[in-house]
């Protein structure tokens, strides 16, 4: 007791410095802002369709015709940025509809920004959504090749500039595509097209909500042969590097919460801004534990999205965005 008298007066208290909830807030070192939220948006053809994703509670697949009230509840709530996804009527072994004009993503695009022209509007490239067989590339005697999937995927990244998307975001996982896409672009005139690449995504199994809400799991297979194994730290650094050499802007840390180090660690090597992606099987957790009562989703939701920041995400893709805009401005 003598020492611990002697220590007392030089040890450290945190806790002086957490007494009352004005001292919190004002230390408080890393907050999220509503403007840093990017919110997913599942856009099917058809007509008069909002239809629910079962396995991601509160999250809706939207016809292009029902878009409207949604783009005013997200500008309403202050959010700047959404990421569009489509689900095209018919799909084929190419995935021609992903570039197709009139197609589900591009009418979107015109929708959304008719509606709300401020509003940033990311266009996700990728062919798993329109091909039959589910694969995010070409597909040739069971194997996905990298280098003939480069120009689908550039045309429709120029498709989905052309109809209006302020950023395109290519998912894939082929080889160059950031170079290919990049010159694409800048070939069409669209020099000011930034691309945000999903540099560091691993083969995931917290994409499994997702793929019901696509409609786009792999019909045979897996995506381990272009995905990230997961485990690789390092190597997820050397994608990203390789991404910024070939011209992205932005890059993608994908999925958010098993991968906090990357993105640490990415903050800082790279002086480029961060994007985590917080996936659906992450939000389909939370929802579920919530939904049980095991959880507080507000408070889940805050930590996680404020751990986020903290590791170094400059931005956040996130399902919880809408409900997140709300408590942000509530607190
Ligand atoms: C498609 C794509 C996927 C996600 C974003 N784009 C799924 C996949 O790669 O299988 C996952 C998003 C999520 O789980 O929220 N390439
Ligand atoms: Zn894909």
């Amino acid at each position: 007791m003598d020492k611990f008298n002697e220590i007392r007066s030089t040890m450290f208290r945190g806790r002086r410095l957490r007494k009352s909830p004005a001292l919190r807030d004002m230390l408080r070192e890393h907050e999220v802002r509503v403007a840093e939220l990017i919110y997913p948006i599942f856009v099917v053809d058809g007509d008069d369709v909002v239809e629910a994703v079962p396995s991601m509670p509160g999250v809706n697949r939207y016809s292009v015709d029902r878009l409207e009230p949604l783009v005013d509840e997200i500008v309403a709530r202050g959010i700047k940025c959404v990421l569009l996804f489509g689900i095209p009527a018919k799909k084929d072994a190419v995935g021609s509809g992903a570039s197709d004009p009139n197609g589900v993503v591009c009418r979107a695009i015109r929708t959304i920004k008719l509606r709300a022209p401020e509003l940033v509007v990311i266009a996700d490239v990728c062919l798993c959504e329109y091909t039959d067989h589910g694969h995010c590339g070409l597909v040739h005697e069971g194997r996905v090749l990298n280098d003939e999937t480069l120009p689908q995927l550039a045309k429709a990244a120029v498709a989905y500039a052309a109809a209006g998307a302020d950023i395109v975001a290519p998912s894939d996982m082929m080889d160059g595509r950031v170079a290919a896409i990049r010159a694409a672009l800048d070939a069409a005139k669209l020099v000011e097209t930034p691309i945000m690449s999903y540099s560091a995504k691993a083969a995931s199994g917290y994409y499994g909500p997702f793929r019901d809400a696509a409609a786009s799991a792999p019909g045979f297979g897996d995506r381990q042969t272009y995905q990230m194994d997961g485990t690789n730290g390092r190597e997820a650094l050397r994608e990203i590097a390789a991404d910024l050499a070939e011209g992205a802007d932005l890059v993608i840390i994908k999925p958010a919460l098993a991968y906090m180090d990357v993105l640490k660690t990415a903050s800082e090597r790279f002086d480029v801004p961060l994007v985590a992606y917080n996936v659906s099987g992450e939000y389909a957790m939370v929802k579920a534990a919530a939904a049980n009562g095991w959880l507080d989703e507000r408070r889940i939701v805050l930590e996680n999205l404020r751990g986020l920041k903290r590791a170094g995400a400059q931005l956040i893709i996130t399902y919880h965005a809408l409900d997140a805009a709300r408590w942000i401005k509530e607190v």
